[in-house]
């Protein structure tokens, strides 16, 4: 057991999550000012102003003996989740990036044979061990911005082996809590067609990965030239059957229905968005299932709209932030990039982007019951902050995370200051 003290102010979530994640765009997130936590087991057991607690110290066992943590009179919010990742890979887009910036499209470059493909090419070159390595202080980039729980897709492989290699090394990654997610249907690898490819996917990986746990969760790119609608149905299908979750990347490019066709099979999220129509928005709004995941970085450097986030919120919908971190569409890590880009640009007001990124992103991987708010009986996973919360995605590049605990134990602090 453990009891945190000096804490300025809790920001609990509590209202994320009595409402599921949807906050009104007026609302300001509530807080307690001088506030305890009690932990025990990596467990919220209590949590309250410090008066209540001198009050329930003995009910609540506190002895002399119990360890109590100060946490330097410092601001604290629920870690966050990065609920869209495409962390294992190696090599790198720059090249792209250029090109694009000298007027060649993304669409154009994957026609060509680069995009997702030379990706695919740098990481089925590289060892487990070296993608290991690469992974790993990627990972460690994100604990430092207070992400404690973090999904990590494949699609980089495109053949069965090299997209069990790739899940095995998500498998591997320490610090954070993992979610694997397995992305085969990416993109067609070169050398072979696109229905060869979806029956290696359907009757061999697929019920692999399901078989060995490797993958929580099963995700396709439904978009012009990569996947179909049709490819979509028989591929969730086929993923429910075998107890698999259910998330798309979906309407980011063009509209092919691919989020109402997800929703229909109950996927956890559905991601990117940007090309959703009114109609869409509307049903997605009202089903109260998928969390709608926004990706604005990879909108940023795509040059693209971005989705439309205040009819989303507005129509009832359960949104989450996510950097969609990846070599080509969104070369960046910065959660305080990502939030920015929802409010200067998405309409999001501050406690909506914070809810998004906390509550929110939770509930698109199915965590929900156990974190995404500091409410007693779920993980004690927090970050300490030393502005006022107005600060947090403010400035571009300055993101004020001081400390990081996971369960109860700090896992990162910023060395150069004593919490
Ligand atoms: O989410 N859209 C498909 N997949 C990624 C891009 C991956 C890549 O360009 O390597 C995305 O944007
Ligand atoms: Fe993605």
């Amino acid at each position: 057991m453990r009891v945190f003290v000096d804490i300025k102010k809790c920001y609990s979530l509590q209202e994320a999550h009595d409402s599921d994640g949807r906050v009104a765009q007026s609302e300001s997130l509530g807080f307690i000012e001088d506030a305890v936590i009690v932990e025990d087991q990596g467990l919220i057991r209590w949590l309250g102003s410090r008066s209540e607690f001198e009050a329930s110290r003995q009910a609540l066992g506190v002895s002399s003996n119990t360890e109590i943590v100060s946490l330097s009179g410092t601001n604290i919010l629920p870690a966050f989740t990065e609920c869209h990742t495409h962390l294992v890979f190696a090599g790198d887009r720059s090249d792209e990036f250029e090109m694009r910036n000298q007027g060649v499209s993304y669409q154009e470059i994957a026609k060509r044979g680069g995009g997702i493909l030379s990706t695919v090419n740098a990481t089925r070159g590289a060892s487990a061990e070296d993608l290991r390595a690469l992974a790993q202080s990627r990972v460690a980039e994100f604990v430092k911005q207070g992400v404690t729980a973090l999904e990590v897709k494949s699609g980089y492989g495109l053949s069965h082996e090299d997209e069990i290699k790739m899940l095995k090394v998500a498998r591997s990654l320490k610090g954070p809590k993992v979610v694997t997610t397995y992305l085969g249907p990416h993109s067609v690898p070169a050398e072979r067609s696109k229905s060869e490819y979806m029956q290696e996917i359907m009757n061999k990986t697929l019920p692999e990965v399901a078989k060995t746990r490797l993958a929580d969760r099963a995700d396709i790119f439904i978009e012009e030239g990569f996947f179909d609608p049709d490819d979509g149905r028989a591929y969730f299908q086929k993923a429910q059957e075998l107890g698999l979750q259910i998330t798309a990347h979906v309407e980011q490019l063009s509209d092919q229905g691919g989020a109402v066709l997800a929703a229909e099979f109950e996927a956890l999220s559905v991601d990117h968005l940007v090309e959703l129509g009114p109609e869409h928005i509307r049903q997605l709004g009202e089903s109260k299932a998928p969390v709608c995941v926004l990706l604005p970085t990879a909108d940023f450097y795509l040059k693209m709209a971005y989705p439309k986030a205040r009819d989303l919120l507005d129509a009832g919908a359960t949104v989450a932030l996510a950097t969609d971190f990846n070599p080509g569409s969104s070369p960046t890590q910065s959660l305080n990039f990502v939030g920015v880009l929802a409010r200067l640009l998405m309409k999001m007001s501050l406690s909506e982007v914070v809810t998004a990124y906390t509550y929110g992103s939770a509930k698109a991987l199915g965590l929900q019951a156990d974190r995404g708010s500091l409410t007693v009986g779920k993980v004690c996973d927090f970050i300490c902050f030393e502005t006022e919360i107005e600060n947090l995605f403010y400035q571009v590049g300055f993101h004020p995370v001081r400390s990081v605990y996971r369960e109860g134990e700090l896992l990162w602090n910023d060395k150069n200051k004593t919490v």
